[in-house]
């Protein structure tokens, strides 16, 4: 058996092909690539009993992913986060099983470590030396820590409102990073002249096609845990889209394989910040892409992307899977961070808390079922963001005593 069965790159807009040998990036048409597998041989020469006594992380699906040798494997042993099962919210919300994929536990504290896992990786077995990317803070701070492990230099910008925690993390493992007082558009403005004069090899979003691979390992990671089924419905905090794009080419994928059983698909959701949802006005108008959102802002960061690269192959899979696009507003998805953290004791991440209000809202019009099986993601870790959180805390003198319990 092959370590890994990647066969190619396709272009998803005009089917150019392009080897999985050297760097590649956007097709020579602007469009994101896609990375391609043997999936016929790997049908006949893997199956789920092959992962039995495999460790719980992501490479356990090596056959599924981009890395020919496993010497360059980049690894801090991301991936195979649980989900959890929330009885107490799902009570509340009238749905009859709500699940969360709970990203906030893996390293660098957000899912972005399994695309920084992936990606880093590949670029270490294609030879790269020095990586550059813009970032909204999580993506940046994953790559970075990522490309320390393999000893690669990285170039990052990033917006200097992003989580302080983030731009600590990229100094801290020793990136060449720049902050600037924009947006990631902005930022990604300077990264792209920088990739163009010192020939910096760019992990924008989409731009190498290898980061997508990783975060996938998400869709493979819940149909194995639910035993190979899929649930009815899958919500996700969408800037890039990257996340959405690859738990849909995963469950694909495994249907491809046989693996999972049923031709269900679950209806995706992309969840957006009424202050900032492009998405969401394509998918309003039943339009293939998306326009640049003027002065976007919101407090769930990551999600901050005015006009993602990848923004057709998002809005495919929504009307591939009958999903859809809604955009929830920055108080209110506070308050739901707030009630996940009392009903179910969950520090969820700004991104994460808009994603399950998002739920909330759609089991209300009746758009999720009061018997569907829902899962959400939670991108990232609460404690990643201590400035969302604002509740005035009584302060004692020392010697005063407590006037009641509660
Ligand atoms: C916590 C968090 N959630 C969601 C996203 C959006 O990710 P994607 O690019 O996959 O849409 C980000 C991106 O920065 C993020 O940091
Ligand atoms: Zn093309």
């Amino acid at each position: 058996m092959n370590y890994s069965y990647v066969s190619h790159l396709i272009c998803p807009k005009c089917s150019t092909t392009c080897n999985v040998t050297e760097p590649q990036h956007l097709c020579t048409c602007g469009s994101p690539l896609l990375v391609e597998y043997d999936l016929e041989t790997l049908a006949e020469e893997w199956s789920p009993a092959d992962l039995r006594d495999r460790p719980a992380d992501l490479w356990r699906y090596h056959e599924l992913l981009p890395l020919q040798d496993p010497a360059y494997k980049t690894s801090l042993g991301e991936g195979m986060s649980p989900l959890v099962p929330l009885p107490t919210l799902q009570e509340d919300m009238d749905i009859r099983q709500l699940h969360m994929k709970d990203e906030g536990i893996i390293p660098t504290g957000s899912f972005k470590a399994r695309g920084a896992a992936v990606g880093v990786s590949k670029a270490k077995e294609l030879g790269v030396k020095e990586l550059a990317m813009p970032t909204n803070g999580n993506a940046g701070a994953a790559w970075s820590l990522y490309a320390a492990r393999a000893s690669l230099e990285s170039t990052i910008v990033m917006p200097v409102d992003a989580p302080k925690i983030t731009r600590n993390e990229c100094a801290l493992s020793g990136a060449n990073l720049y902050l600037v007082d924009g947006l990631i558009s902005d930022a990604g403005r300077i990264v792209g002249k920088a990739v163009e004069e010192h020939g910096l090899y760019d992990v924008s979003t989409l731009k190498e096609p290898y980061r997508i691979e990783g975060k996938k390992t998400m869709g493979l990671e819940i149909a194995e845990q639910l035993g190979w089924e899929v649930p009815d419905v899958i919500l996700y905090p969408t800037g890039g889209g990257v996340g959405l794009i690859g738990i849909y080419k995963a469950l694909k994928e495994l249907q491809r394989l046989g693996w999972i059983k049923s031709d269900k698909m679950p209806r995706l959701v992309a969840v957006q910040s009424e202050g900032c949802a492009p998405i969401v006005e394509a998918w309003n108008q039943g339009l293939r892409s998306s326009s640049f959102w003027e002065n976007s802002e919101t407090i769930a960061f990551g999600i901050n992307v005015p006009k993602a690269l990848g923004d057709f192959l998002v809005l495919d899979a929504l009307y591939e899977t009958e999903g859809c696009a809604i955009a929830v507003d920055d108080a209110s998805l506070l308050d739901e961070q707030k009630r996940i953290a009392q009903k179910e004791g969950a520090f969820v991440c700004p991104e994460g808390a808009a994603a399950f209000l998002a739920a909330r809202k759609l089991r209300e019009t009746n758009w999720i079922n009061a018997d569907d099986h829902v899962v959400v993601l939670n991108t990232g870790a609460g404690i990643k963001y201590p400035d969302t959180v604002n509740i005035e805390i009584p302060i004692l003198n020392p010697g005063e005593e407590l006037q009641s319990k509660g």
